[in-house]
């Protein structure tokens, strides 16, 4: 299908979201299948229903920013934070600054919390949670959640710290107070600065090779000395010691002084 060029340039104007910095293959797929869904045969004329209606334009923001989540996703990755990351930060320092940079509907900042109750210094650390889309916002504030994201959460946690109301679970007020939510788009916006420990998680995999070569510049400059990034299963960085980091564990990257 034509247009996509133009169709990017117009929803930058529209909505401030730079569609050329995500990867454009897997990105023309999934709109192209959306104008079809909308009866509609090219990009002109679904920019124009999208600029004429709340709707479609909600639509088509929840469609192209994949929300999907859950508590503890890869276990075995929380296992290394919980045993050996976060133990070794606190040894450090007495409050940690913890961001979760694209945490959908709040299970990924919200994991942490949970981790950091069980360890009994959920008072120890401010844990800041953005993303990019207002409703996933809206979402985790709320803190409801069906069964099928709650799987991964170990028995005693899932008993203490949500009230179950037939198949939904509702996160409690001790654990959602110690998470602040707020808009931010990572390819344009200004980031927290002093994190101890950035979580960005399976949506680098959406971006370009020079969009995450910016991203990856822009969380070294986040972070304190000896700061760390934990990524996805799948979003290794392959070099590095390029922006200052060195693998501690898969999955765990240490800010290093560049010299
Ligand atoms: C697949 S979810 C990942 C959620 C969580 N980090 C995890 O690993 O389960 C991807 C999230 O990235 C967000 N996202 C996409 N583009 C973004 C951008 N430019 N800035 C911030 N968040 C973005 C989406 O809204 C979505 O909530």
């Amino acid at each position: 299908m034509d247009g996509y060029k133009d169709f990017t340039g117009q929803i930058k104007d529209l909505c401030k979201i730079d569609l050329s910095e995500y990867k454009e293959k897997q990105m023309k797929r999934r709109i192209e299948s959306l104008i079809k869904r909308n009866g509609l045969s090219d990009y002109n004329s679904y920019f124009n229903l999208l600029k004429n209606s709340d709707n479609h334009l909600k639509e088509f923001l929840d469609y192209i920013t994949i929300n999907v989540s859950e508590f503890f996703r890869n276990p075995t990755q929380w296992i290394v934070l919980e045993n050996e990351i976060l133990p070794t930060l606190i040894s450090k320092k007495k409050k940690l600054k913890i961001w979760s940079s694209a945490c959908a509907s709040g299970e990924e900042p919200y994991s942490v919390a949970l981790l950091l109750a069980k360890m009994g210094i959920l008072t120890n650390a401010d844990v800041i949670a953005t993303d990019i889309d207002t409703r996933a916002l809206e979402d985790a504030r709320a803190g409801v959640y069906p069964i099928k994201s709650v799987v991964n959460i170990p028995a005693q946690l899932l008993d203490r710290y949500f009230i179950r109301k037939d198949d939904i679970f509702i996160l409690k007020e001790e654990i959602k107070k110690r998470v602040s939510f707020s808009v931010l788009n990572l390819l344009n916006d200004k980031f927290p600065r002093d994190c101890d420990l950035i979580i960005c998680r399976n949506v680098m995999i959406y971006f370009t090779e020079e969009a995450k070569d910016k991203l990856y510049k822009k969380f070294y400059d986040a972070m304190l000395d000896e700061g760390i990034l934990f990524v996805g299963s799948t979003e290794q960085i392959i070099t590095p010691q390029k922006y200052g980091f060195v693998g501690i564990k898969s999955f765990f990257y240490k800010k290093v002084k560049l010299h």
